[in-house]
């Protein structure tokens, strides 16, 4: 089955006004093709100007929501503000927000549902540390983490699920193309058995950690990695936009 392409930018807590400007006129040159989608994820405060000033062939992501349309939860944002401005996507269970902010899977499941519900979409992130890989449990635990959210949704149309292992998040030790695939046929085949066949073979897994101009094409090839979150390196255009086409 082909799946359509799938790129998110995490610009993850950086930009400024003026970079933001700068970002958004720089992805305005870019030219995105049809047989991929574009999602960048601003800063919440920045959400809203990049989604006014951006063009609309990019979707707009925030990089976290809560469980709650409104009310006394100081700090939080709902999906259904988000979708107020326009907002069409959310990045979910994030391992910065597992490890600093300590969401569970269970958490991560509730958000997702939540979100879904209010009509946005889903980044939802899944991926080992270096010691759980290191002690031969990578697939236990992003089966775990797949399985937080499952028990928790029915609709996987609008879901896209992201491999990121903590270990080559930001730290340059990029997965092998290999070790990538091998745990996105692992997440596909838990799908196939716990879900359907029809979302297995429908859902988008990308993959995220360390990905950068250099190394997205030979990613690309394997035929279970339907394309990628990127931090560092979507926060430079010409690299980013390198990304964007990796799958021509
Ligand atoms: O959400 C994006 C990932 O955490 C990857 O970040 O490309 O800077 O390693 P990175």
């Amino acid at each position: 089955m082909v799946r359509k392409f799938f790129i998110g930018g995490n610009w993850k807590m950086n930009g400024s006004v003026a970079q933001v400007k700068s970002l958004v006129e720089g992805l305005n040159g870019v030219d995105i093709p049809s047989s991929t989608d574009v999602v960048v994820a601003p800063p919440f405060i920045y959400v809203d100007r990049v989604r006014t000033h951006l063009k609309r062939e990019i979707g707009v992501a925030a990089q976290n929501s809560y469980v709650k349309a409104s009310g006394a939860y100081t700090g939080e944002i709902s999906p259904e503000q988000l979708k107020d401005l326009d907002i069409d996507w959310v990045i979910l269970g994030h391992s910065e927000r597992r490890e600093y902010f300590t969401e569970s899977d269970d958490f991560v499941g509730e958000k997702t549902a939540h979100a879904l519900a209010a009509g946005v979409s889903v980044i939802a992130c899944v991926g080992e540390k270096l010691e759980e890989r290191e002690a031969g449990t990578t697939a236990q635990v992003v089966t775990r983490q797949l399985k937080g959210v499952a028990d928790k949704i029915k609709d996987w149309t609008n879901v896209v699920v992201a491999y990121e292992p903590v270990w080559a998040i930001g730290t340059g030790k990029v997965a092998t193309p290999d070790q990538a695939e091998e745990v996105h046929v692992t997440l596909r085949k838990w799908l196939a058995d716990n879900v359907s066949k029809e979302v297995a073979d429908a859902t988008r897994i990308i993959y995220g950690g360390s990905v950068n101009a250099g190394n997205a094409a030979d990613l690309a090839t394997k035929p279970n990695i339907d394309g990628f979150l990127v931090g560092g390196a979507s926060l430079k255009v010409p690299d980013f936009s390198t990304i964007i086409h990796s799958r021509l």
